[in-house]
Formats: structure tokens, C-alpha cells, sequence
């Protein structure tokens, strides 16, 4: 067996004996956001480190564990914490466990994430679902052999994120009362936060936000024909539109502050998905 599909099988039979239920619906969650893993009732955690072939999480505010569980009467995985770029792990790493959870029987992947807004429309709070990403950073996770059991060399990605259910998403976000706002990711791979010329580029070129994760997990999730959406917590204007210096700290503030709305859309999405 090829290597990737080896360690796949490896974590993934890990997972299995630790679970009673087999989950249907993966949950990443972003910077601040992981507290909605708290909603999962009878949880069952599982620390990235326990299992095989997992890299270990580093970043600040992200835990670093499965949390499995019914959410709104649906077997969920969710990611509390997540490997970025960033953090010296390669893209096939960065998206291992997206290939994990596909191989669990995941079939509707749900990444949410801290960004910048680089529409000016949006504000510090604003809740973005993802229509569209754009990737220029010259690494991509489907760089190098590809498993075709996993998905095609060459995959279709006009689509990632699926249109018919973000259009009831909105419908969804509409009946509860929030202002959810729609966009295109733009994807740096960070650790810096943006100089405003990269942030006036991003916006130039069709971004709407930008941000340093999400976008390789969904591509790799897109791949392999599951079913991808995306919500981004708009936790600060962008380099240069924001007039005070970006820091971390006001990024988990924010997203802290919009906890109760983005559970509400998120429970919301996990009951219609
Ligand atoms: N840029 C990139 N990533 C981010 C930002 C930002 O402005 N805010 C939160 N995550």
C-alpha cells in the first residue's frame, strides 16, 4: 500500500477503536471558535498526539483533539485546533487530517476560521460564508503522486464550496436573524499578517477576506468528492484598511465576542446539512 494510504488507514483504525458512532459531519474549528466543540453532547476526545501519523498542533487558542459526539442528532467530528503552514508542517501534513476524516466515512466537511476583511462592507464581527477561494501561494496539497482511490490527478474545482447548499445556508442565517455575508477566501500562508500592499493585492484581485488556513483543507476535502463549506469570522479589517497594528490577541477577542451567533449558524448548518 502507498504511503499516504497506509497512514490514512493506520489513524484512522485508531480513531474507529475509540469510537462508539461512526460521524457523518467534520467540523474544523478556527482561532476562538473551538468552544463550539463544547456543544457536542457525550463527547469522546481524542488528542491529536495519541494518533499515529498526526503532527502536533503549536499555535496559540487551538487545542489540538477530536472531539466526536451528536450535535443537533448528528454524529460529529470536530477539530478543536488545526495544522497550518505556518508552523513548518508540509501541505500533505497540513491536510492529513481532512484525508483521515473522509477515510471515517466524513462525507460534509465544515472548516471555519479567523480572517481579515478586505471588503469594506464588512466589520470587525462580520460572518462570511465562503462562496470561492483563491490560493496563489505557489503550494498546493495536491502537489506530487496522487492516489487516484482518493480522487482524480487533474480535480474539477469550480465548485468547492457547494453552491445549492450555501444558497440555503443564507436562507437559513436569513430566518434566524444574522447578517451573513458571502465572499472569497484569499489564502496567504501567514505567519505574518499582511502588508497593506498584499492586502490592497488581495482586494484587487477579487478577495473579499484573507487568511492563513482553510484553504488547502478544502481543496484536499473537494478531491475527494465531499461536500465543502466554509464560514470565516471576520475578526478585523485587513493590513492598512484597519488603522491600529493586528495582533492575536484581538483576533480571539473578536471571535470570542461573536461565539453565540456563529454557534447558532453553525448548529443551524449542522441540522440542515
Ligand atoms: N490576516 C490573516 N489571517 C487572519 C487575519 C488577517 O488579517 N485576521 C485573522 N486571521
Amino acid at each position: 500500500m502507498d504511503q499516504l494510504l497506509l497512514k490514512m488507514s493506520e489513524a484512522k483504525a485508531y480513531i474507529e477503536s475509540k469510537l462508539t458512532v461512526k460521524p457523518d459531519i467534520g467540523l474544523i474549528l478556527g482561532s476562538g471558535l473551538g468552544v463550539m466543540a463544547e456543544e457536542i453532547e457525550s463527547p469522546i476526545k481524542i488528542k491529536y498526539s495519541e494518533i499515529p501519523h498526526f503532527p502536533v498542533s503549536t499555535v496559540e487558542g487551538h487545542e489540538g483533539q477530536f472531539v466526536v459526539g451528536k450535535l443537533n442528532g448528528k454524529n460529529v467530528i470536530a477539530m478543536q485546533g488545526r495544522f497550518h503552514y505556518y508552523e513548518g508542517y508540509t501541505m500533505q501534513e497540513v491536510t492529513f487530517p481532512v484525508r483521515v476524516l473522509k477515510a471515517l466515512g466524513v462525507k460534509h466537511l465544515i472548516l471555519t476560521n479567523a480572517a481579515g476583511g478586505t471588503n469594506e462592507s464588512f466589520s470587525g464581527g462580520t460572518l462570511m460564508l465562503i462562496t470561492d477561494q483563491i490560493n496563489i501561494m505557489g503550494v498546493n496539497p495536491l502537489i506530487g503522486k496522487n492516489e487516484s482511490e482518493l480522487g482524480p490527478r487533474f480535480p474539477d474545482a469550480s465548485s468547492i464550496y457547494s453552491p445549492e447548499f450555501n444558497a440555503q445556508i443564507l436562507d437559513e442565517a436569513k430566518a434566524l436573524n444574522i447578517d451573513l455575508k458571502q465572499g472569497v477566501y484569499f489564502y496567504f500562508t501567514g505567519p505574518a499578517y499582511e502588508t497593506p500592499a498584499e492586502v490592497r493585492l488581495a482586494k484587487m484581485l477579487g478577495g473579499d477576506a484573507v487568511g492563513m488556513s482553510t484553504a488547502p483543507e478544502a481543496l484536499v476535502a473537494a478531491h475527494m468528492g465531499m461536500k465543502v463549506t466554509g464560514i470565516s469570522c471576520i475578526t478585523n479589517m485587513a493590513a492598512g484598511i484597519q488603522k491600529t497594528a493586528l495582533n492575536h490577541q484581538e483576533v480571539v477577542e473578536v471571535a470570542n465576542r461573536v461565539q453565540s451567533t456563529f454557534i447558532k449558524l453553525v448548529n443551524r448548518i449542522i441540522e440542515i446539512a
